[in-house]
């Protein structure tokens, strides 16, 4: 009995909104379709775009404790998002085919740490550069080493295909075995804590992490200027103008109102560095 009142009250409620609503609407306007009748017309929903991430970079991009994808990359995409007017769905992508699953259209962009480089730019586009980075070399508190060439003949640890592997496959040799290659730059700096690489180079921002949030290894850092200045940028599949162009100018826009700034100084404490000065040779 109540529950058709009620019903009864909703359809006559409906059938009042639905009056008012064809009487705001004018004599010019036709009759909206039946369904659209008794609620305002719905915004267009956003496009979501997929993006691919490998989570295994913090702090750029890691899982936390709840599997949730977390990191000043994924902050930075997210605010990109909001001032450009479009959904973001991060997927933790491993490394090994990251830009695969951009060529084949299984992701929309890449957020991953990713140095633009002139190699890559032959099969994916790039935004603009959101962050200065360099590579830095980690090693065990008693090694020797004070500079990358110190390298030469040891045994260095490095994250398969990322611009560290490219570094010390020209120092040592694309094909030396003393390399060690990894799938993440989290197991090559295990495996530097376990004594079996005597070095690991991987970006800056990582290794520093990385170092200060695991004491127990009793790590140190050694920088070199010998290592090119580097900047990640946002990949995008090559051709797909609309979508860059749509990320370039939600870039430009969170650099111009300080949010991206605030995401910096939060990840990274300091505010914002100059870019880092170009290397002297
Ligand atoms: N910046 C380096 C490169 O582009 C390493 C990036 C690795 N990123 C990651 N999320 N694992 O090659």
């Amino acid at each position: 009995m109540r529950s058709l009142t009620t019903r009864r009250f909703l359809q006559i409620a409906g059938l009042t909104a639905a009056g008012l609503l064809l009487a705001a609407c004018g004599k010019k306007e036709e009759a909206p379709a039946p369904a659209a009748v008794a609620s305002a017309p719905a915004p267009a929903p956003m496009k979501v775009y997929t993006v691919g991430t490998d989570a295994a970079y913090a702090p750029f991009e890691s899982q936390n404790e709840k599997g949730e994808i977390v990191g000043f990359d994924i902050e930075v995409v997210q605010a990109i998002a909001a001032k450009a007017g479009f959904e973001v769905k991060f997927i933790n992508t491993p490394w090994e085919g990251i830009f695969n699953s951009l060529g084949q259209g299984d992701r929309d962009m890449i957020v991953s740490a990713v140095t633009i480089t002139e190699e890559r730019k032959q099969t994916m586009d790039f935004s603009d550069p959101y962050f200065d980075a360099a590579q830095l070399i980690a090693v065990k508190e008693d090694s020797k080493v004070a500079k990358f060439a110190d390298l030469k003949k040891m045994k260095v640890g490095v994250q398969t295909g990322t611009t560290g592997d490219e570094a010390v496959s020209k120092l040592l040799g694309k094909t030396n075995t003393n390399i060690k290659r990894f799938e993440s730059t989290p197991l090559a700096l295990k495996e530097l804590e376990a004594g079996g690489v005597d070095a690991v180079v991987a970006d800056n921002g990582v290794v520093v992490h990385y170092v200060a949030n695991n004491p127990g290894g009793k790590f140190k850092t050694v920088a070199d200027t010998e290592f090119v200045p580097e900047q990640y940028g946002i990949a995008i599949k090559k051709g797909n103008t609309e979508l860059l162009a749509l990320v370039n100018k939600g870039l430009a826009d969170i650099k111009a109102d300080g949010t991206y700034a605030a995401i910096y100084s939060k990840y990274f404490g300091a505010p914002l560095a100059p870019p880092a000065p170009a290397a002297s040779k």
